[in-house]
C-alpha cells in the first residue's frame, strides 16, 4: 500500500484549539487502555470529553500572559508539545533545547508563530550554570511560569555510545551516572528554579492576575512502575531507576508546592514514535506506536483535566493512573 502524508485538522473536544495533526493514509486509532499490574492510590483522570471544561487546564490556555516552558523541545515529543500547546493555548512558550541555532524546525515553528509567542532559549539540563541561565531569563522576561514541562530525556547514547543495559554485567557506572543527572537531577533543579515563578495561591485565593493552578509535568515511563516490574525481560537498570527516582520526586513535591497552588504529575506518553524508541520498535505491532502529535495531544488533555486530587501522580496517555 502506498502510504502519503496529508495535513487534516481535527476538532478536539471540548476547550481544547483545533490541532493540525499529519497522518499517513490510514488513521491511526489509539488502541485500548493499557492494563497494569499492581494498584495505584490514584483515581484515574477522566479525558473522554477532552478537557475538563472551567478546570484549571481549561484557564490556564485562555490566558495569553501565561507562561510554559518545555525543556528538550527541538525534536521528538519535546517539539510536538510546543506546537500543541502554540495551538491549544493562548499563552507562551518558552522552548529550551541545547542548540538552538542548530534548532531548524523548532526555529521556524517560531517564526510561524511570532516572537510574541514562542521564545528559543539555551537550556543542557546537566549544566548548573544553563539550568541557572534559562531560570533567570525566563524570571526577568516573563516573571512567571504556568506549566513546566520536564521532557528532555535519556535513554541510550551518552557515555560510550551505550543502550539501555541488557543484563547487571552491563550496568555501567558513567551511563548510570549521566541517566541520573539527566532525567532526574536535571528536571528536579529546573523545577527548584522555576517553582518561586510559579506561585499562584495563597490560600484560596489566586494571585496575581492568574486564575488558574500551575503544573510541573515530568516525563516519565511505563518501565519506572516498580508494582509493574512483575516479568523478566527488558533490565533497563539506568533508565528504569532514573525514572523512578523522578516520580518519587513527582510526588514529593506535590506536597509542598500544592500550598502555593501548583500541581504535579509524572506521565508515560506510550511508545511514541521519536529518535530515541526507533531502536525499540521491531516487533512493536504498528497501532502501539504512537505519532508524536497524538501523544501530546493526549498527554496535554490529561494535564489540562487533572485536579488536586491528581496531584503527585503517575499517569498515561489515556489518563489511567499507574501504579509507582
Ligand atoms: N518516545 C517514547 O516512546 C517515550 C516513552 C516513555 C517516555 N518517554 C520520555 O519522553 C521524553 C521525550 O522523549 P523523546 O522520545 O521525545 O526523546 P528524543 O526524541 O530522544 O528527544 C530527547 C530530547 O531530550 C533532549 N535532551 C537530552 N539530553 C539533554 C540535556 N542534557 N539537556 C537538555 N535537553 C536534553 C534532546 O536534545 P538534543 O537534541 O540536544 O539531544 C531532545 O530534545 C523523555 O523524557 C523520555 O524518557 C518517551
Amino acid at each position: 500500500m502506498v502510504l502519503f502524508q496529508m495535513i487534516i485538522r481535527s476538532r478536539p473536544l471540548n476547550g481544547a484549539r483545533s490541532v493540525t495533526r499529519k497522518f499517513s493514509s490510514v488513521p491511526f486509532v489509539a488502541p485500548p487502555v493499557n492494563i497494569y499490574n499492581g494498584t495505584s492510590d490514584y483515581t484515574n483522570i477522566d479525558i473522554s470529553s477532552g478537557i475538563t471544561a472551567g478546570g484549571a487546564g481549561q484557564r490556564r490556555n485562555a490566558d495569553p500572559d501565561a507562561v510554559f516552558v518545555v525543556s528538550g523541545a527541538n525534536r521528538g515529543i519535546g517539539l510536538g508539545y510546543v506546537r500543541a500547546l502554540l495551538e491549544r493555548s493562548d499563552g507562551k512558550v518558552v522552548a529550551c533545547c541545547r542548540h538552538p541555532e542548530k534548532a531548524d524546525t523548532l526555529n521556524a515553528i517560531a517564526e510561524e508563530f511570532g516572537a510574541d509567542r514562542v521564545s528559543v532559549l539555551p537550556l543542557d539540563v546537566v549544566d548548573k550554570g544553563s539550568v541557572d541561565r534559562a531560570t533567570a531569563e525566563i524570571k526577568s522576561k516573563f516573571g512567571r511560569v504556568d506549566a513546566l514541562i520536564n521532557n528532555a530525556g535519556v535513554l541510550g547514547g551518552g557515555p560510550g555510545n551505550m543502550g539501555p543495559e541488557k543484563n547487571l554485567a552491563g550496568l555501567n557506572r558513567d551511563f548510570l551516572t549521566w541517566n541520573m543527572e539527566v532525567n532526574v537531577i536535571g528536571p528536579m533543579m529546573l523545577a527548584q528554579g522555576l517553582a518561586p515563578l510559579m506561585a499562584a495561591k495563597k490560600g484560596r485565593k489566586y494571585l496575581d492576575s492568574r486564575q488558574a493552578e500551575t503544573v510541573i509535568v515530568n516525563m516519565s515511563a511505563r518501565v519506572a512502575s516498580i508494582s509493574d516490574n512483575v516479568r523478566a525481560g527488558i533490565c533497563w537498570h539506568s533508565y528504569r531507576m532514573s525514572k523512578a527516582a523522578l516520580n518519587a520526586g513527582t510526588r514529593t513535591m506535590s506536597h509542598e508546592l500544592r500550598r502555593q497552588g501548583t500541581w504535579t504529575i509524572a506521565l508515560y506518553p506510550g511508545l511514541t514514535d521519536t529518535d530515541l524508541s526507533v531502536p525499540f520498535q521491531k516487533g512493536v505491532k504498528k497501532e502501539m506506536i504512537f505519532p508524536v502529535n497524538f501523544t501530546c495531544e493526549r498527554m496535554l488533555n490529561v494535564v489540562d483535566s487533572m485536579d488536586l486530587t491528581h496531584s503527585g501522580g503517575l499517569y498515561d496517555w489515556a489518563g489511567q493512573a499507574l501504579p509507582f
